[in-house]
């Protein structure tokens, strides 16, 4: 927590001494404060995620992940605390809810240092960069009546079609019917260096060893606001929910700094790095005392894009949410 609390403070710092923030990038704390304010200003809340399940489990290295990878996480198994969450700062919102994507929050422990992933069940980030993510949030601010302005949403997504693209994908699938029953992505590009110092750029995806696990319209009619939390439980109590990590490679043209932008997977070469074993619930107080923090907690051997505004300013941001939430 430390660790990512101070690297927020140096990028903030970094950036407003070098004057170096190219004029798009907004300021982390606006940002929180547009989403939390985007989910109705609840108290104490995540800024998105905020309803979720802690759990935990473990990872094992596919043989070949050391080939692309030489982080001690890719040469052994490693214990894993996980969150699955949904998307949004509003802890009651509904778990039938289709256009809000689940998320999955990963430490994999290693005494040298944790590996960090905070991932989605869609290939794609709703924004390009901290601007449109500002903006896209607050025009999502509900009104006096309590609702958003849907023109005003209308209006933006027709300015800004590569912030309708997610919420397409989600919408072109059933609502999952258990966060052990669809896939995850990184949406960003990982650079992966092994010993040798050879480089690949990759983007990350879970795939669930249940399969995609659609609720049909009568299902979902059936089911309570919550059951995702009681679902993973009984699912946990049978035995482990399991995801294998698979590399994505990029071709030459494939966009590195964009996260609205869906690379062509199916004809990309992939790698299987290994599997994620989530065996347990754990207590809440497990996930909420720090914060998942994907841009400081990567070793050696895995790096994000340095050319992607989107994931610097992931760190700064998930340390203001915390210390706001915490305090
Ligand atoms: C670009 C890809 C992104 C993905 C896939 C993503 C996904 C997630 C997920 C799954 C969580 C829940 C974490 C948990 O369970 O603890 C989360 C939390 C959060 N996200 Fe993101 N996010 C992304 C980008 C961003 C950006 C660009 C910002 C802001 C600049 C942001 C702000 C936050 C904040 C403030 C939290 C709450 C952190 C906490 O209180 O611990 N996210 N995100």
């Amino acid at each position: 927590m430390l660790r990512s609390l101070l690297l927020g403070a140096t990028i903030l710092v970094g950036c407003s001494l070098a004057g170096e923030a190219p004029a798009e990038e907004a300021d982390p704390g606006a940002i929180v404060n547009a989403l939390v304010a985007a989910g109705g200003n609840q108290p104490k809340v995540r800024a998105s995620g905020a309803k979720g399940v802690c759990v935990k489990g473990s990872f094992t290295p596919a043989a070949e992940a050391q080939t692309l990878s030489k982080a001690p996480h890719f040469a052994r198994t490693v214990p894993v605390t996980a969150r699955f969450s949904m998307g949004g700062s509003n802890p009651k919102v509904s778990d039938k809810a289709k256009p809000v994507t689940r998320g999955f929050a990963m430490r994999l422990a290693d005494p040298s240092g944790d590996l960090v992933f905070v991932i989605i069940s869609a290939p794609v980030f709703s924004t390009r960069t901290p601007q449109q993510l500002l903006d896209f949030a607050t025009v999502r601010a509900p009104g006096p009546d309590g609702k958003p302005d849907a023109e005003k949403i209308k209006a933006f997504g027709a300015a800004n079609p590569e912030t309708t693209r997610q919420a397409a994908w989600l919408n072109a699938r059933p609502v999952p019917a258990s966060f052990a029953g669809v896939d995850y992505w990184g949406v960003h590009a990982y650079t992966l260096t092994n010993a040798k110092g050879d480089a690949t750029v990759a983007k990350l995806k879970w795939v669930a060893a249940a399969g995609q696990l659609g609720l049909s319209e009568d299902e979902l009619k059936a089911k309570p606001d919550s059951f995702y939390a009681d679902e993973l439980k009984e699912r946990l109590s049978k035995g482990p929910a399991s995801f294998d990590l698979v590399a994505v490679l990029a071709e030459s043209n494939d966009p590195t700094n964009d996260p609205t932008a869906m690379w062509p997977e199916e004809s990309r070469k992939s790698v299987k790095l290994g599997t994620v074993a989530i065996t347990a619930l754990e207590p809440d107080a497990t996930c909420d005392a720090a914060t998942f923090d994907p841009v400081a907690d990567l070793p050696d051997g895995i790096a994000g894009p340095a050319n992607d505004p989107m994931f610097a300013i992931r760190s700064p941001a998930y340390a203001i949410s915390l210390s706001r939430r915490t305090n």
